[in-house]
């Protein structure tokens, strides 16, 4: 049984280190790992690798960056010769990058069958990117496997047939849970009450109208407490083009983009985090730590019912950040297979499938 494994950017990284762990253990799965270089700076691809003992990757794409159609273009010619010269079983995406339904679209062509893992998430959004990456891949995939309720309820709505649907849980808490010993580990408890911020998305950082706005309301909330704000390279160049750094005030510590363990420590002492990030919705629900996510809509509904994400605008943010303040925000529930067994489950139902001729 021949897998590739794909993973190109940041989120990606978290997702399959798990997987690639449980694979390993049966000696029917022959997996392969092609990074496509979708993200390759140290920071934001190999500390990764480090971070969560991921294996070098057996093929590397290294597309980089460019507008959509060229870096997706990139990947899929690149991609297309590994899946001729290796002619694996399965083709393994994750998540919603460019690299997710490159790699995917590849491969249904090649009549090798695709497994997507996160499938089914919507924000009914199809001006983000990631909505179409999600909604094309998860018509092409053969398993789909769903980190939440609503990726079933989503699934079933569009008419995929329910056999191929499998709600195993979410990936990205098996990666949280087995690594949080060392998350917990390399920052000391301090009483030091602070908050971090994320953004990255085109939609927050793309316009300097937008990002002005944006950086109005982190310097009102600095007033009242510090605020780390790990960079993401596509932020940071616009920070620089727009010359908005000297905006930023003082109590608002800008950091380099920082690797896995760094970041969720970081986050796992925190006070509240603002972002716009997918992932960091999740990771703070699961950790119990306030998220306000400055955006219009969220793919992933749970962390607002159960877990400890609110979707805010300039005008409401205020609001909840009193709340935080005051101890009066939400707290987390239990989210039903957020037990850090996703990629075991996922392991299992290949093997099933392996086992009945299937695969
Ligand atoms: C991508 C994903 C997004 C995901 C995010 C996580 C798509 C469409 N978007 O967005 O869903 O949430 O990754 O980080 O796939 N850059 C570097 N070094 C790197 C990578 C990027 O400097 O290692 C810079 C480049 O200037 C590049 C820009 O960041 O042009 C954007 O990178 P890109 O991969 O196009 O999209 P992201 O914004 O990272």
């Amino acid at each position: 049984m021949r897998i590739l494994i794909v993973a190109g950017a940041r989120p990606n990284f978290v997702k399959v280190a798990p997987l690639i762990k449980e694979l390993k253990k049966y000696e029917c799965f022959k997996n392969k790992l092609v990074h496509t270089g979708q993200h390759y700076d140290a920071a934001m691809s190999d500390s990764f690798f480090q971070d969560l003992q991921i294996p070098v990757p057996d093929y590397n794409l290294n597309v980089g960056s460019g507008s959509h159609a060229v870096q997706t273009a990139n990947i899929m010619i690149a991609f297309e010769e590994v899946c001729i010269k290796e002619n694996p079983n399965l083709v393994v995406v994750v998540g919603d990058v460019n690299s997710t339904i490159a790699c995917a679209l590849v491969a249904k062509k090649l009549h090798i069958k695709v497994a997507h893992v996160e499938a089914g998430l919507r924000s009914f959004d199809s001006t983000m990117p990631e909505e179409i990456n999600r909604k094309l891949t998860d018509v092409i995939s053969d398993y789909l496997f769903v980190s939440e309720q609503s990726g079933l309820e989503n699934l079933t709505k569009e008419g995929v047939s329910k056999e191929k649907i499998f709600h195993v849980g979410n990936i990205m808490i098996d990666s949280l849970m087995h690594s949080i010993a060392k998350i917990s580990s390399v920052r000391k408890a301090s009483k030091e009450k602070y908050g971090v911020i994320t953004f990255h998305r085109p939609s927050n950082v793309d316009s300097k109208e937008r990002l002005v706005e944006i950086i109005n309301i982190l310097n009102e909330i600095s007033k009242s407490r510090k605020l780390y704000w790990p960079t993401h390279p596509r932020t940071m160049t616009r920070l620089n083009n727009f010359e908005l750094l000297q905006n930023i005030s003082k109590n608002i510590k800008l950091l380099d983009a920082l690797g896995y363990i760094d970041f969720l420590s970081l986050i796992k002492q925190s006070e509240f985090v603002i972002t716009d990030s997918g992932g960091v919705q999740e990771e703070t629900s699961f950790l119990d730590i306030p998220c306000l996510t400055l955006r219009e809509n969220t793919e992933r509904p749970i962390t607002i019912s159960n877990g400890t994400n609110t979707l805010v605008n300039l005008s409401t943010i205020m609001h909840f950040y009193s709340k935080i303040l005051d101890k009066k925000y939400k707290h987390k529930k239990r989210i039903v297979l957020w037990d850090g067994k996703a990629a075991e489950k996922i392991r299992d139902i290949l093997l099933y499938e392996v086992e009945n001729g299937r695969l």
